[in-house]
């Protein structure tokens, strides 16, 4: 059946301006790291796609190296585009794509030279059938690259027309401010930077988060979710359909502990009690901090997709709460 979306897609949605940008993001936005590559199931990525769509999701992020195998979840998804998201669409949509971890073979294949960047920008454009993108992002800082020569890489590719916007993943602070600096000092200003950030892994909150305030610049936390830990996946052992249970998943079943796993059970009762899933109760507490934009999910089904969007139906924190969240994080 031919996709039709939802007529009421911007009804219940929040959008938050990123940093001083004119540019509006949905409070959730959806990644393809995981579940979209070749190894899974293209019909079950599509229908995933299309209710976030449905739902007022605007922001589809990408990577060249998505997968496995690299490159496929940008193909994936580019089959997508063409089959459910017709031209007029297009102007509806957020996509964003990056460079930096290892794509191809050789000294030109990953890190941040203008030589990689700008090959890797134009190969994503290729896989996903798109003339541009509207984010384009370093991946992560090379230390062996001059900050500079990354970042006129960035501005070239926003001139050439093949991004809109530009953005930072993985610069700690300090190489955020830099990095800001010089693409202010271009013309090309940063739009966002992309961190690991949770209730699991909390180093943006180290001044990372300071310099964006500061800048203006908006935040976007990857794997909110801390990969599937903060939510009901592994209170009952390790599913065999889960990512810590996949060959190729970046969680280990490993990174479960019975610290971890207390530290879990708490906040669930907690989320509980709050009438909310633990997945949303995790993303909520990212959003509560105004400089994060929107949180980037990732998603193995629709129903993990709609229990995460009723994150929004409960966004406010009684300071009992937040208190007996950071006792339990802490403990
Ligand atoms: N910039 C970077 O370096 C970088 C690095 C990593 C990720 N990212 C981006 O961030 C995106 C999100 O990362 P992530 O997938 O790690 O995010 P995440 O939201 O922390 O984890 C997603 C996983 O959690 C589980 N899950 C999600 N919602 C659930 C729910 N309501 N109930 C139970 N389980 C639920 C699913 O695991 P199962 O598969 O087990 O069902 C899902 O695949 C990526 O797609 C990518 O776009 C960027």
């Amino acid at each position: 059946m031919a996709y039709v979306p939802s007529s009421d897609r911007y009804d219940s949605m929040k959008y938050n301006r990123c940093g001083n940008s004119g540019l509006q993001l949905p409070a959730i936005s959806l990644g393809l790291w995981h579940n979209f590559g070749s190894v899974d199931v293209f019909e079950n990525g599509r229908a995933i796609v299309r209710r976030a769509f449905d739902r007022g999701i605007t922001h589809f992020d990408l990577a060249n190296n998505y997968g496995p195998v690299p490159g496929s979840a940008e193909e994936n998804f580019g089959i997508m585009l063409a089959k459910d998201f017709p031209g007029y669409l297009r102007d509806e949509l957020i996509i964003s794509s990056k460079a930096g971890y290892l794509m191809w073979p050789g000294p030109y294949g990953e890190w941040g030279s203008r030589k990689y960047l700008i090959s890797s920008c134009n190969q994503s454009l290729k896989r996903m059938g798109l003339d541009y993108v509207d984010i384009f992002y370093s991946h992560r800082p090379d230390p062996n690259t001059p900050l500079e020569e990354t970042m006129m890489a960035l501005d070239t590719i926003v001139r050439q027309g093949k991004a809109l916007y530009i953005g930072l993943s993985n610069y700690d602070a300090v190489q955020a401010k830099k990095a800001i600096e010089i693409l202010k000092s271009l013309g090309t200003p940063c739009l966002i930077h992309q961190p690991k950030y949770s209730m699991f892994v909390r180093d943006a909150e180290a001044g990372l988060l300071d310099v964006l305030g500061e800048y203006g610049v908006g935040c976007i936390p990857f794997s909110p979710l801390a990969q599937g830990l903060l939510t009901d996946r592994y209170l009952k052992g390790i599913p065999e359909d889960s990512r810590a249970a996949k060959s190729w998943g970046f969680l280990k079943a490993g990174e479960i502990t019975e610290e971890k796993l207390h530290k879990i059970i708490d906040l669930n009762d907690l989320a509980k009690k709050r009438g909310q899933s633990l997945a949303q109760m995790a993303l909520a507490w990212l959003l509560k901090d105004r400089r994060v934009t929107t949180v980037l999910i990732g998603a193995s089904s629709v129903q993990q997709l709609d229990n995460n969007l009723g994150a929004l139906d409960n966004l406010a924190f009684t300071s009992e709460e937040l208190a007996a969240i950071e006792k339990i994080l802490r403990s």
